[in-house]
C-alpha cells in the first residue's frame, strides 16, 4: 500500500474509477453462461467478475468513486451495487447507462459531466473483462513520479498471441510509451495493454475531443480490429456500428495520439493477467483469483485437509460430501450438493447443481441447476499456464479447451463429457466429446 501524508491524502482523493462494463451483445463469446447472466456478474473465485476490480479499486487510498459505464438495462447493476456498497463502504457506486454501444472512448465522452462533477484530477479507467491484479497504486505512482498525464498497464505475451492485443513500444529505461497500435497485422512488440489506464482528466477528455473532431472532418473508411471480429475472422468493412460518427475507441481513437505527447508512460506488471472473453477464460480467470485468494490467507478459502488441495473456494450454503477431493482450483457455488467419492479440479460449479457420487469433474464449468449422474466424467483439457486461449488443437481441429455445461442440463449415470459446450437445459444420455451441443 501507497503511504500517504495528510495533504496527499487530498490529492489522492480526486481521484475516480471508471469501469467499461460493455453490453448484452458484446456478450456472445461468453455463451451459453451469457444467456443466463451478464458477464461482468458471472462469479469467478466466488464472487462476480467486477467485484475483483471494485476490490482493487476500494484499496486505493482516498478514492470514493466508482462509475461502472455500459449499455446493459438499468436493473441490471441495481443488487450487485447495493451488495458492493455494504462491502466497500468507502466507495459511492453508480452504473451510467449509454443509451447505446458508445465505443471505449465515446461512452466516457457521453458521461463527462458526471465524470468530472467534484473536479477529480486523475481517473482510473478499467475494462471489465480483464483478470488481474491490478497493481493501481503502483500506477499512480509512476503517474506522480513521471508527472505523466496517461498510464497504461502492459504485460509481456508470446509474440504469437500478442496480435490479438494492443501492443506498445516504450522506452525500457524511461518507461515512456512511444508508439501504439491495436491489434497490429504485423509483429511490433510483445508488451501489450491490458485494459487498464489512468489518466489526468485535463489530458484525457480534450484528447477525445481532439479524435471526435478528426472522426468528423475525416471518417474511417474501415471498421476497427476488435478481438470479436478477430477471433470469427469476420472484418466487418461495412459494419454499420463500427462507422457511427459517435462510437470512439480508446484503443484506436485516442492512445496513438497520447503516444505522441512525451507524458504517457506504460506500468508493466509481471503479476498475472488473463482476458475474460470466452466462457472457458473463466476457468483460469477462477484459478488466478482463487491463487491470489490464497497467498492473501483469505478466510473465504476452505482450509486445506486430506480431500481439499488448496485453493478451493466453497459457498458456505454448499454441501459437499467429506470423502468428496477437491481442488487445486475449484469454486463451489451456493446449495450446491456435492456427492460421496466426487472427483472435482479446475472446475467451477455454479449454484445449485447435483454432482451424483463418483463423478468427475475436471477443466470445466457446471451450470447453475445442473444434474451429473453417478460415475459420470464431465472433463475438458488443460491448456498451457502461459496460453492466452481457451482453445486447443486437437487432430488438426480446433477445439474448446474447457467443458461447458449451460443452465440445467443433466448429464445421466456413467456418462462421460469431453472437451463440448452444451447450451442450456440439454440432457445428455450418451458419450460426446468435442461437439457443440445445440
Ligand atoms: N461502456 C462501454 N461501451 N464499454 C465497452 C464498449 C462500449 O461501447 N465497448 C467495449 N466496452 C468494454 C468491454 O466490455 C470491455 O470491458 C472493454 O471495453 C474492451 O472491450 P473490446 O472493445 O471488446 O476490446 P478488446 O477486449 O478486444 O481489446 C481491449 O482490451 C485488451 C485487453 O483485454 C483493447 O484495449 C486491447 O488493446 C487490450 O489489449
Amino acid at each position: 500500500m501507497l503511504q500517504v501524508s495528510h495533504r496527499d491524502q487530498n490529492t489522492l482523493a480526486s481521484t475516480k474509477a471508471i469501469i467499461l462494463v460493455g453490453g448484452p451483445s458484446r456478450g456472445t463469446r461468453f455463451r451459453p453462461l451469457s444467456l443466463d447472466v451478464p458477464k461482468p456478474l458471472f462469479e469467478v473465485a466466488g464472487h462476480p467478475i467486477i467485484y475483483h476490480s471494485l476490490k482493487a479499486v476500494a484499496k486505493v487510498p482516498g478514492l470514493r468513486e466508482v462509475i461502472l459505464v455500459g449499455y446493459y438495462d438499468e436493473g441490471v447493476f441495481r443488487d450487485f451495487i447495493k451488495d458492493a456498497s455494504l462491502q466497500f463502504p468507502n466507495l459511492r457506486i453508480q452504473y451510467l447507462r449509454e443509451y447505446k454501444a458508445l465505443g471505449t472512448a465515446g461512452g466516457l465522452y457521453h458521461f463527462r459531466d458526471a465524470i468530472l462533477k467534484g473536479k477529480p484530477e486523475r481517473i482510473f479507467v478499467l475494462n471489465s473483462d480483464v483478470c488481474c491484479s491490478f497493481p493501481l497504486n503502483e500506477m499512480l505512482k509512476l503517474f506522480e513520479d513521471k508527472d505523466a498525464e496517461a498510464i497504461i498497464l502492459g504485460t509481456r505475451v508470446s509474440n504469437e498471441a500478442a496480435p490479438n492485443f494492443g501492443c506498445i513500444v516504450s522506452d525500457s529505461h524511461t518507461k515512456r510509451v512511444l508508439h501504439y497500435v491495436e491489434k497490429p497485422e504485423s509483429h511490433i512488440s510483445n508488451l501489450i495493454n491490458c485494459g487498464v489506464y489512468l489518466f489526468a482528466t485535463e489530458c484525457i477528455f480534450p484528447a477525445i475531443r481532439t479524435a471526435i473532431k478528426r472522426r468528423t472532418t475525416r471518417p474511417r473508411l474501415v471498421s476497427y480490429p476488435s478481438s470479436e471480429n478477430l477471433e470469427t475472422s469476420f472484418i466487418a468493412e461495412d459494419d454499420e456500428d463500427s462507422q457511427r460518427p459517435e462510437i470512439l475507441r480508446l484503443e484506436q481513437d485516442v492512445l496513438s495520439d497520447l503516444a505522441d505527447s512525451n507524458r504517457f508512460f506504460v506500468h508493466e506488471t509481471r503479476d498475472f493477467w488473463r482476458q475474460i472473453k470466452t466462457a472457458g477464460s473463466a476457468v483460469p480467470a477462477n484459478a488466478l483469483y482463487l491463487q491470489q485468494a490464497f497467498q492473501a490467507q483469505s478466510e473465504e478459502l476452505t482450509p486445506p485437509s486430506a480431500s481439499i488441495v488448496p485453493p478451493v473456494y466453497i459457498h458456505p450454503t454448499a454441501h459437499v460430501d467429506p470423502t468428496a477431493k477437491l481442488g487445486p482450483n475449484v469454486s463451489i457455488g451456493p446449495r450446491a450438493v456435492i456427492g460421496a467419492g466426487v472427483r472435482i479440479k479446475e472446475a467451477i460449479v455454479l449454484e445449485d447443481v447435483e454432482i451424483k457420487h463418483d463423478a468427475c469433474v475436471l477443466y470445466a464449468i457446471i451450470g447453475w441447476g445442473s444434474k451429473l449422474g453417478a460415475w459420470s466424467r464431465v472433463e475438458g483439457t488443460p491448456t498451457p499456464v502461459s496460453s492466452h486461449s481457451t482453445t486447443v488443437i486437437k487432430n488438426g481441429m480446433k477445439v474448446q479447451a474447457i467443458t461447458i455445461l449451460g443452465k440445467e442440463c443433466v448429464v445421466g449415470d456413467e456418462v462421460r463429457v469431453q472437451n463440448c459446450v452444451c447450451l442450456p437445459f440439454k440432457e445428455l444420455k450418451r458419450d460426446v466429446s468435442n461437439e457443440v451441443i445445440m
